[in-house]
Order: C-alpha cells, then structure tokens, then sequence
C-alpha cells in the first residue's frame, strides 16, 4: 500500500524532472573557482598534491571535523559549505555528455565489474521497488532494472512450468512490476540518462527526478532498497544523506554504497596515486576538454573517509548489520546497511 503511494508521488515527479530539465542545472557564478586555466601538473603542483594528502590524512583521522565547521571539502580545497554544490553542480554539468565514456577510459572498464557486483550484492527480486541516489546517467539504474526484470522473467517461467507431481499450487498473484528511480541534483546528467532510457524503451519502468540527497523528495519507508555509487564523497553533508537513505527504506530494506576508498595494498596505493593525478586530468583534458573537473575528481577521492570510517558514519546514523568489501585492493568499497 505504501509503495503503491510511493509509486503515484514518483510518477508525479517525473513531471517535476521534466520542468526542472528545461532549465540548466546550475548558474555559473561560481565559475572563478575553475578559472585558473591549468591543464599541465607541474612538479610544484605535485608537491603541492603531497602536501595536501598529509593534511588530507591527518583529518581522516578524525572524519567529520569540517562537516561542524563552515567549510566543507571541495577535491583539496576547503570552501565555504553553501558553496559546494554548486560547484559540484559545475563539474558534473561540466563532464555530462562525456561521463559514460571517461568512466571507460579512466577505470580501464572497472567500473562495469565494481556495478555488476553492486547489482550481484543487491539481488533483485521480482516488484522491486528501488530508488538509485546521486544515479547521474543512470548506470547503476538501468543494471539495477534489468536484474529486476530478469528475475521476473524467472519467477513467471516458474509459475507457467507444469508441477513434476503432486497436486498444482496455488498461483502467487502477480506481483506489480519493479520499478526503479533515479535522483541526482544535476539536471544535464539526468537528462543523458533518461535518453538513454527512452532508447532503451525503458521510460515507464524508470522515473528520472532532480533532487538532493540530503534531502530526498520522497515519503518514508517507500523503497525496498537504495543505493549510491560514487555520489558521497560530492555530497556536503553526508550524514544528512544518510539519514534521509535510512528515512526511505522500508523496515528490512537495504543500503548499498559504492565509493573509492583506501587501497589496501601499499604498491599498488603508489601507482593508483600516480597514475589518478598524472593520467586522469589529462585524459579529462582531451576527451572532455576539462581538466580541472577531472582533477577535482581524482583530489575527492583522496578526501573521502577510509572504509572503517565510512561504516563508523553509517552505524552512527542508525544502519544495522553494517559491512563492507574492497573491490580491486580497496580501490573501490562496497558498502551495505540495513534498516531494520
Ligand atoms: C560520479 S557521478 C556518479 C553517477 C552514477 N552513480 C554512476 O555511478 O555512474 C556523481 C553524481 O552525484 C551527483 N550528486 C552530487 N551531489 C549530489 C547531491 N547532493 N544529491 C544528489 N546527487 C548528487 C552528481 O550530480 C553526479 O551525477
């Protein structure tokens, strides 16, 4: 009952996305903070990375300081917290049409395994109703969608296979379909992924809404899971993102969070950190033709908690059963949580 509600006050937001869309995302008054023009990283710069990934671990050490003060982390930057997303805005408004591919490129394809994994630890069950946090193009999503439906596939085979013996059982009433929605606060992100949703015949399954993860436009206890990947580390306050995950999940439901995080393996932290600094801005600079986006990218990384502290944040905020996997070293964290 409350998910049928639920699923009337997305399909209304859908007409919200639609308006919303129309209009660009974010305004470029905040444009100076990417006005220094620098796509080359010279060795000053290098030291000036060092120097920032000290101070960066010094105050890993004790995670939420800035998120008392009035500043927040923007890449290695402490900028004025009501600042910040808006110049999140300005990266991924930035870096939208060309998401998809840079996210080949940079990961080497990784990033589909880190997804696959994501979906494997979800699964996705038949009438799922989930909702895809700081979802941006709509990766996530739409892997998400097609689980649902292939498990539906499944469960309809099921029922139409003839009983091997025995008297038949009764037929489950169908269950409505999954549905999954996607909110991101960027509008030109959204509007890449409900194209490809729609060339995918995908729209009416999928509901595409402009909203901030701190505070999500939705009732409570709607969604029977919620997930984020590689949207925390750009939100400004991500215990309030937490809190309003855990305010949407229906009792049992299930938080799941892809993040980079900590490589565990002391080489390879070398290499990544050389090649993320010296390699992704650059390639950000030729594909996209934005370098400084790419370089905020690869800096947010740096600044966000460790695994152990993230799943601190979580049981803080009220997560149940909380756990964690490294991907790939470490590299990439999967997060879960559940409401209970
Ligand atoms: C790196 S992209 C990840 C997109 C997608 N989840 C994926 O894995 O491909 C990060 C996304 O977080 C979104 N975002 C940043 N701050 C947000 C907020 N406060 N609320 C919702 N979305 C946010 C950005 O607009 C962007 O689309």
């Amino acid at each position: 009952m409350a998910l049928r509600r639920c699923a009337s006050l997305l399909a209304a937001q859908r007409l919200q996305f639609a308006a919303a869309s129309a209009a660009p995302a974010f305004a470029s008054s905040s444009s100076a903070a990417f006005s220094s023009g620098a796509t080359e990283i010279s060795s000053q710069q290098q030291q000036q990375q060092q120097q920032a990934q000290q101070q960066q671990q010094e105050q890993q050490q004790q995670p939420g300081a800035d998120e008392e003060a009035n500043t927040a982390d923007f890449g290695f930057r402490e900028v004025p917290r009501a600042a910040k997303a808006g110049l999140v805005g300005e990266v991924f408004t930035s870096v939208a049409s060309s998401y998809d591919v840079m996210n080949d490129l940079m990961s080497g394809g990784l990033h589909r395994l880190w997804k696959d994994r994501l979906v494997e630890t979800l699964r996705p069950f038949p009438g799922m109703r989930h909702l895809d946090v700081a979802g941006g193009t709509g990766d996530v999503a739409l892997r998400v969608l097609a689980a649902i439906t292939a498990a539906e596939s499944e469960a309809a085979a099921r029922a139409a296979a003839p009983a091997s013996a025995g008297p038949a059982p009764a037929p489950d009433a169908a269950p409505e379909p999954g549905h999954v929605t996607v909110c991101d606060i960027n509008g030109s992100m959204l509007a890449v992924g409900r194209d490809k949703a729609a060339r995918a015949g995908l729209l009416g399954r999928t509901t595409w809404v402009q909203g901030d993860a701190e505070k999500l436009p939705f009732p409570d206890g709607c969604v029977d899971a919620y997930t984020i990947a590689f949207g925390i580390r750009n939100v400004t306050d991500r215990g309030a993102a937490l809190r309003e995950a855990l305010r949407v999940l229906r009792p049992g439901g299930r938080f799941l969070c892809l993040e980079f995080s900590q490589v565990t393996v002391p080489l390879l932290r070398q290499a990544y950190d050389a090649y993320s600094f010296a390699v992704i801005p650059r390639v950000g600079q030729l594909v996209a033709g934005d370098a400084e986006s790419y370089q905020y990218l690869v800096e947010s990384i740096r600044r966000f908690p460790d695994q152990e502290a993230f799943a601190g944040m979580m049981r803080a905020e009220g997560f149940q059963a909380v756990t964690y996997e490294n991907l790939t070293a470490g590299v990439v964290a999967l997060h879960s949580g559940f409401k209970f």
